[in-house]
């Protein structure tokens, strides 16, 4: 997967090449710096950075005490490394259905599934559309039950003006190349119940960082990426971008299909971000709103094309569109057709992004959530950083809106 944010900037690569040489690369002032940023944007008073969103979602269930067969309920239309982590926890993942019109959760099913056992309520904003949280927030207080918001594909989305992230008991953020924003790998977690907040400082103190040679690894990935996956000379970077990747030059935290943490032997799980992406992080934190702005008007862009959401929707501050996302048919033939023009990579074609088979090994039976399955079968999601250039997709928008096939029926919104 090539896509990355497209958001990074000429400065960011230079800065941090120039901290590949110094004595912080580890650990250091930014990552203070860049915590305080996000406090003071979000309104948060407890920020914590890690080296990607997962092992900050692990973390979380360690400061929740989880226990050996407690109960998760999130939707069956999720990465695969949030039900991972969950196995890694000793806790089972309980699926729940979706809605085909915003591919989150469907909230009037998630009493269905509570049990005596269930801990958590999982509120993930797919593609930078903001769930129901107020809906799982009230279903958590009638149970009893903790709220985890999963703000990975959602930085910047708001309600009444507070942010995604700072509305359940916890959220947690991706930060890796393919997100809002993008520091190479990431992660950042807000506990926002302030019962847990003692419990999570002292996990976190004993959490260690990546090693130096594999933060390295990490920034020169952060470098070439940039340089590489610039538009003016796409394809060629694009090749090599490819080799250097065959090649494990570039190196990424994987969507493993590991469901053991031993499995885990490349890196420490969980780890702490590490002060050279911090740096990278201060800088991007500083140009989020740019950053949302530039992606409201691709989406407003792709939308004036394919007339898929209202205007009030595509605008509201809720969504964040960190993919312009819709159903379609024959899906394989757009796919080919817009692959031509950009990086497309659909994102989230299996229950469990990143895991093609053995469901059952992740506590999912196929055939359980129907609308789940089928917007997997159907899912196309747009980018919307900024190096895309939607008018040169605009013939061929045309073309996808008059073949018939963009499913609208249900999805209107
Ligand atoms: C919905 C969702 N949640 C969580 C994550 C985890 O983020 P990370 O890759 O930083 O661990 C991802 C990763 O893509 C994701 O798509």
């Amino acid at each position: 997967m090539n896509v990355f944010s497209g958001t990074n900037n000429f400065f960011e690569i230079k800065s941090t090449f120039r901290k590949l040489f110094s004595k912080n690369m580890v650990d250091g002032h930014e990552i203070v710096l860049y915590e305080q940023a996000i406090k003071n944007i979000f309104n948060a008073n407890n920020v914590f950075t890690f080296a990607s969103g997962r092992m900050g979602f692990y973390t979380i269930l360690k400061a929740i005490d989880i226990k050996k067969d407690d109960e998760i309920i999130i939707p069956s239309f999720t990465c695969v490394v949030v039900p991972n982590a969950i196995l890694y926890s000793g806790a089972k993942p309980i699926y729940c259905d979706i809605q085909e019109t915003d591919f989150n959760i469907d909230v009037s099913k998630i009493e269905t599934l509570i049990t005596s056992k269930t801990r958590v309520l999982y509120a993930q904003h797919t593609f930078g559309q903001m769930s129901n949280i107020n809906k799982i927030i009230e279903i958590s207080k009638k149970y009893n039950l903790i709220v985890i918001e999963d703000v990975a594909l959602a930085l910047g989305s708001k309600i009444h003006n507070q942010y995604a992230g700072t509305l359940g008991d916890f959220g947690y953020v991706s930060t890796d190349r393919s997100k809002i924003i993008n520091t190479g790998l990431g992660g950042i977690v807000f506990v926002n119940n302030k019962n847990y907040i003692k419990n999570f400082e002292n996990i976190y103190r004993n959490i260690p960082y990546l090693s130096e040679t594999l933060t390295k690894k990490i920034a020169i990935s952060f470098i070439i990426n940039i340089i590489t996956l610039n538009p003016w000379f796409y394809w060629l970077g694009k090749f090599i971008n490819t080799i250097l990747s065959k090649l494990k030059i570039l190196v990424y935290f994987l969507d493993e299909p590991f469901t053991n943490k031993d499995q885990i032997s490349k890196y420490p799980y969980p780890a702490r971000l590490s002060n050279i992406l911090a740096n990278i992080g201060l800088s991007q934190i500083q140009l989020l709103n740019k950053n949302l702005y530039n992606r409201k008007k691709i989406t407003n862009y792709y939308n004036n094309i394919l007339q898929i959401y209202t205007y009030d929707y595509i605008n509201s501050k809720q969504n964040v569109f960190l993919r312009y996302s819709f159903l379609i048919k024959n899906r394989n033939t757009w796919e080919e057709k817009f692959s031509k023009k950009i990086d497309l990579s659909i994102w989230f074609k299996t229950i469990a992004s990143g895991r093609n088979n053995n469901f059952e090994e992740i506590n999912y039976n196929i055939g359980s959530n129907n609308t789940s399955e089928y917007v997997c079968k159907h899912i196309f999601n747009l980018p919307t950083h900024n190096q895309i250039k939607p008018e040169k997709l605009e013939k061929l928008l045309y073309e996808l809106k008059n073949s018939g096939d963009i499913i609208t029926k249900e999805h209107i919104l």
